[in-house]
């Protein structure tokens, strides 16, 4: 079962019964103005270390500007070892997101200076309730000591700044502790699909990936069944299967279920299905890619690994509904067996494709996912996908792209990536004109249109094989799914975007609303 990296306690004390490794105080700036002014208005409650404080703000080695974290020298024998304050910027405009970036970047660097443990106190009530800044308390802390490098040799430079922090204490008034237990969770899950996501196209491949859903699944007690290569040619999932013809490891089709035990039946739970893409590289196929873009596309199997997580998530967080997991699995290599550009596959719903680019392979393995999706009947559909360069040029590296015809079905995305954190932007669903450009001369679909307009023509794709009576959302995380530097609760490497926006909607029964 998915479990929270750092453990976290309630400890509503005053700071000085606090014997463990170090302390984080937050300071907002009107904190700082009140300091310069006269004394800070918490000082008591922040003793042993309150007058100090107050010093180093009058002396302006401390400014509390957003996101700043500061180490403060500790002269005398103090209770704990180390004390840090973190910046908060406007006091009244720090949100949680504010609190749950800055709270990562404490929370990383402290880590990384040997603290097994620490208290979180603010200088005054923080602006953020007591939910919301629980949830970022509880997502921070358990990303922030995430990287992936276990194919690193460590020296020992690095050795030394291997993250230690095991243990995270809050005063349950300002940190609600169900919502920061349920955060670790959220966390926890994200750090799964990076963990998947990372590993290289040569250590995953289509039925490695396979093997280890069904592993999470059982860990997780999670049904799972794999569809090989020849259960998807009975299947009739001709789009799929022509995407991984010329790799040497066959396609597949992973299917979790998790189902609520006891609790309300399983009409008023709702039933949710969810779709991943996942190429485990992506090469582009005989339209192969170029060096600059070609470099990784490990990461386009994303998808999927959020899928296989959220299952994790859904499981680990007893969460009361019915969700089906689905994973595309191939990888999209050139070779002599290759899908070309002229061919012309058959869908798993009775539609053909003539292939216009064999580098928009997602939407063909997609298109065979949500057809199967949608025979399932579920309440909503929600597809994650690595889809189009298109989405990042229009988005950048920070906001992932959001499409759907359902309003409110995006309303209710929109708010959960709004509260978790996860910048998302609704796009145009449909465009007349684009709709034109989907029509072949020789099948029924093309598989590409062209650059302009190419993250709405992929979305239009998909809904060919979305049953129309079936709220569906396509998300596109292709400008997100990769982070260049660590920053916030984000590492270097996968960022799993989407995990926490996606587990947060189906906490909330969003479909029931
Ligand atoms: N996996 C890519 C999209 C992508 C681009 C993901 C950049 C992450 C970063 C997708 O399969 C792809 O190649 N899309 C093409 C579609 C085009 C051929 C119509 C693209 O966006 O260029
Ligand atoms: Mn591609
Ligand atoms: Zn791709």
């Amino acid at each position: 079962m998915l479990k929270s990296s750092v453990t976290f306690t309630q400890f509503s004390s005053p700071l000085k019964d606090w014997p463990g490794d170090a302390v984080l105080v937050f300071v907002g700036d009107a904190d700082a103005n009140e300091a310069k002014a006269a004394k800070l208005e918490q000082r008591e409650a922040l003793e042993p270390y309150g007058a100090y404080i107050d010093d180093l703000i009058q002396r302006g080695d401390f400014s509390a500007k957003k996101g700043e974290v500061f180490r403060v020298p500790l002269f005398w024998e103090g209770e704990a070892k180390n004390l840090y304050l973190a910046g908060l910027g406007d006091s009244q405009k720090a949100d949680a997101s504010v609190l749950r970036d800055t709270l990562a970047s404490a929370l990383r660097r402290i880590g990384r200076e040997h603290n097994n443990s620490v208290l979180v106190s603010a200088c005054s009530r923080l602006a953020v309730d007591p939910t919301s800044a629980g949830a970022a308390l509880g997502e921070a802390a358990g990303l922030c000591g995430y990287s992936f490098d276990k194919y690193k040799k460590k020296d020992e430079a690095e050795a030394d700044e291997r993250f230690v922090l095991k243990e995270v204490l809050f005063p349950a008034g300002m940190f609600d502790p169900k919502s920061v237990e349920q955060g670790g969770i959220f966390a926890a899950a994200q750090s799964l699909a990076r963990d998947v996501a990372n590993e290289p196209g040569n250590v995953i491949n289509p039925p490695i990936l396979g093997e280890v859903a069904r592993r999470i699944a059982e860990e997780n007690g999670l049904t799972c069944e794999v569809w090989d290569d020849r259960r998807l040619a009975l299947e009739r999932m001709g789009a799929l299967l022509c995407v991984g013809r010329a790799s040497t490891t066959p396609p597949c089709l992973v299917h979790l279920v998790y189902k609520p035990t006891g609790g309300r039946g399983r009409k008023k739970a709702g039933k949710i299905a969810l779709v991943g893409k996942g190429i485990t590289f992506d090469s582009g196929g005989l339209n192969l890619k170029p060096s600059d873009h070609i470099k990784t596309m490990k990461g386009d199997k994303t998808g999927a690994c959020n899928v296989l997580a959220i299952m994790a998530g859904v499981a680990a967080l007893k969460l009361d509904a019915e969700v089906h997991g689905i994973m595309a699995v191939a990888e999209n290599m050139p070779g002599g067996g290759a899908v070309r550009p002229d061919d012309i596959v058959r869908a798993r719903n009775g539609k053909t494709i003539e292939i216009e680019n064999t580098d928009a392979e997602g939407r063909l393995v997609l298109a065979d996912a949500l057809a199967f999706a949608s025979e399932l009947r579920p309440d909503v559909i929600i597809d994650i996908a690595t889809l189009t360069g298109a989405c990042a040029v229009a988005l950048g590296n920070w906001t992932a792209g959001l499409f759907t015809a359902d309003d409110a079905l995006a309303e209710a995305l929109s708010r959960s990536a709004a509260r978790r954190g996860e910048s998302l932007w609704r796009m145009p669903a449909s465009d007349e004109k684009i709709g034109e450009s989907l029509k072949s001369k020789v099948a029924d679909l093309v598989n590409s249109g062209g650059r302009y307009g190419g993250a709405t023509f992929a979305a239009m794709f998909l809904s060919e094989f979305v049953d129309k009576g079936i709220p569906w959302a396509h998300i596109d995380i292709a400008g997100v799914d990769f982070m260049k530097e660590e920053s916030g609760v984000y590492s270097r490497g996968a960022s799993a975007w989407g995990v926490r926006t996606c587990l947060d909607y189906i906490t909330e029964g969003g479909w029931r609303a």
